[in-house]
C-alpha cells in the first residue's frame, strides 16, 4: 500500500451551527487504498455487511453495541444510521464488488466536543494486508483535516496486538494502559490507549485562524 492510495474525494457541504467549529466539510468520503476504497454507506451494503460482520473473532475486539450474531436487520439499522448521519463519520471498506470492514468515529460531547474515538473491523479473510492502518491514516486525516477535531483517539483491548499495531503503523502515540477497565465476554481487561493529535500550541483560542495540521509521528510526538 502507499500514497497513491490516496484518490480523489468529496464534496463539500456547510455544516450545521451547531457543529463545534462551524466550518465547511467534506461530507462525502471516497478515498482509494490499492484495490479498495473508503467510502459511505449505502442501504445495498447490507448482505456483505452482515455476512463478514457475523464473526466471532471480530466481535471479541469489539463492544457488545457490537451485535452477535450479526444478521441483515443490524446491518440495515446500522447502515440507516450511517446514511443520515451528519457529519458523516461512519464508512465501509469495500472492494468493486462487496463491502469488506467498516471504520468510524465517535465525536465526543461537551468539553469533548473536539476529539473522536475510533473503531474498525476488517473481514478475517482480508486480515494482514495493511488495509486498516492505511484506512486509519485516511480516517485520521479526514478527522483532523475536514471535520477539523483535535484529538483521534483508540483503545484496543490490551490482548489485541494486531489493533495496537495497526495504531502505531498509522503513527499513533501510546498514552498508556486503562487497568480493569473494560469487560467483554466475561472478562476483566485492561485497554491500550492510542491517540494522534494536533500539537497543543497551535490551538488558537478564539481567535478564528485555522491552525496548520499536525500530522501524526511517532517520531516527532505532541508536546
Ligand atoms: C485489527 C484489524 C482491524 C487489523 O486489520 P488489518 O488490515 O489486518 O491490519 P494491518 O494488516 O494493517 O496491520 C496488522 C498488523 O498487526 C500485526 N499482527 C497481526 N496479528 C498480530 C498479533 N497477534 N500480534 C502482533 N502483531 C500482530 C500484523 O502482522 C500487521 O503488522 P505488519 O504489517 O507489521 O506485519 C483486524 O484484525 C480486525 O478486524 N480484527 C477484529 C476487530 C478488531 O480488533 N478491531 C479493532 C478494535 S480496537
Amino acid at each position: 500500500m502507499n500514497q497513491s492510495l490516496h484518490g480523489d474525494r468529496c464534496k463539500k457541504r456547510r455544516l450545521p451551527s451547531s457543529f463545534p467549529l462551524g466550518v465547511e466539510t467534506i461530507t462525502e468520503m471516497n478515498r482509494k487504498i490499492g484495490n479498495f476504497i473508503i467510502r459511505g454507506w449505502k442501504i445495498e451494503d447490507a448482505p456483505s455487511l452482515s455476512k463478514h460482520a457475523n464473526n466471532r473473532k471480530i466481535w471479541i475486539h469489539l463492544r457488545d453495541a457490537f451485535p452477535h450474531p450479526y444478521v441483515l436487520q443490524d446491518a440495515q439499522s446500522f447502515i440507516l444510521n450511517a446514511i443520515h448521519e451528519h457529519p458523516k463519520t461512519l464508512f465501509a471498506i469495500a472492494t468493486s464488488e462487496e463491502v469488506i470492514g467498516s471504520i468510524g468515529m465517535e465525536i465526543g460531547k461537551d468539553v469533548h466536543r473536539l476529539t473522536a474515538e475510533l473503531g474498525y473491523w476488517l473481514a478475517e479473510s482480508y486480515w494482514g494486508k495493511g488495509i486498516m492502518s492505511e484506512a486509519v491514516k485516511v480516517v485520521t486525516e479526514y478527522a483532523l483535516q475536514d471535520l477539523s477535531l483535535y484529538r483521534i483517539h483508540a483503545a484496543p483491548y490490551a490482548v489485541n496486538p494486531a489493533s495496537a499495531k495497526v495504531l502505531k503503523k498509522a503513527g499513533f502515540r501510546f498514552e498508556g494502559t486503562l487497568h480493569s477497565s473494560a469487560i467483554k465476554d466475561g472478562h476483566i481487561l485492561d485497554q491500550h490507549l492510542y491517540s494522534c493529535t494536533r500539537k497543543r500550541s497551535t490551538f488558537n483560542w478564539g481567535k478564528g485562524d485555522e491552525p496548520p495540521m499536525a500530522h501524526c509521528s511517532s517520531a516527532s510526538p505532541d508536546r
